[in-house]
């Protein structure tokens, strides 16, 4: 069997280089740069004729060049014969338009899974899409991981006194519940609605959290408008603690600001997106890496062994 190749965008390349430190590895040689006009520029350095391929590329800010990166990425080795390709998207971008809830509106997650599938992927390997049904938007295999068992350790490090599991609003309780599950806890829900792309508000919250640690978990923090109204609730409801954990660190916007004048003890995001700027200011901050999850996916994707133990919820 030839030897594997991993590639990469210019996304995360922190997080790329320590899946393939995990796997043992190289990071896959190309150059890719801008044209003065804007266009992209790639040359691979490696021979992928007939080999299992996998380009590592989250599709965060910016979002629009590192999805054409990746979908330019995913010719180039179609081109170039490989044998497979797996688009291992650590963050999944556009996840959150799933539906017309509204007339006159994209389905963009549809659109990026066609788009991803007309370029010449073979496969998607992903962590936490904001829907799970959006697998359903793609023809072909997508492993949806889990980034709960890194969230959970985490969760268990910092564990102190009666603990109540917070979800953030109704669309999360089901994941939630999971985790109150694994860690044997209650779980509390938040009523929230969201007034404008960067305002949420929390109205009330069903359960007891009086006198408890609150551990919220979200799947994204974008402007943390959602996260920090739930504190606030938290603490207006007598939690004793208030503890975050999410696993896409987006923080666009006013994310910062508010996550540093916040009430949150500790925070914890994993590195599915590079932190960003100013964050390493944010009190309590811990990111979780999700490089072995990605390293022992791929590892068994190309020895077409089993990664079902990889998704527990
Ligand atoms: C909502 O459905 C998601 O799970 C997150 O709660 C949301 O995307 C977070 O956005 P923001 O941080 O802007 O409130």
């Amino acid at each position: 069997m030839k030897e594997f190749r991993v590639f990469a965008g210019r996304s995360n390349p922190a997080l790329a280089q320590k899946v393939c430190d995990y796997l043992g590895i190289s990071l896959g040689r190309r150059a890719l740069e801008d044209f003065p006009d804007g266009e992209l520029s790639l040359k691979l350095h490696e021979d992928v004729r007939g080999r299992d391929t996998f380009i590592i590329q989250s599709t965060c800010h910016p979002v629009n060049r590192n999805l054409m990166e990746l979908l330019i990425m995913i010719d180039c080795l179609k081109r170039a014969s490989a044998d497979r390709i797996t688009a291992v998207i650590p963050y999944f971008g556009y996840a959150r338009q799933d539906r017309k809830d509204e007339g006159r509106v994209p389905i963009t997650a549809k659109l990026v899974a066609n788009l991803l599938t007309g370029a010449g992927a073979d496969r998607v390997l992903t962590i936490d899409l904001h829907a799970a049904q959006i697998q359903a938007f793609f023809d072909i295999p997508v492993d949806n991981l889990s980034a709960s068992p890194v969230l959970t350790a985490f969760m268990e490090s910092v564990d102190n006194g009666p603990i109540v599991m917070v979800s953030p609003d109704v669309g999360n309780a089901k994941e939630t519940r999971a985790f109150a599950g694994r860690l044997g806890v209650d779980l509390a829900i938040i009523d929230k609605r969201r007034v404008s792309g960067d305002k949420a508000v929390s109205y009330t919250v069903i359960g007891d959290v009086a006198g408890r640690t609150a551990i919220m978990v979200d799947d994204i923090i974008a402007t943390a408008g959602t996260i920090v109204e739930g504190c606030r609730l938290l603490r207006e409801r007598g939690a004793k603690r208030v503890i975050v954990a999410a696993s896409h660190g987006v923080l666009c916007g006013p994310a910062v600001k508010r996550l540093i004048d916040a009430d949150i003890d500790h925070l914890a995001i994993t590195d599915t997106i590079p932190l960003a700027e100013g964050a390493a200011q944010i009190p309590g901050l811990r990111v979780l890496s999700v490089s072995e999850l990605l390293g022992e996916a791929i590892r068994r994707i190309h020895h077409d062994e089993s990664v079902s133990s990889l998704f527990i919820k």
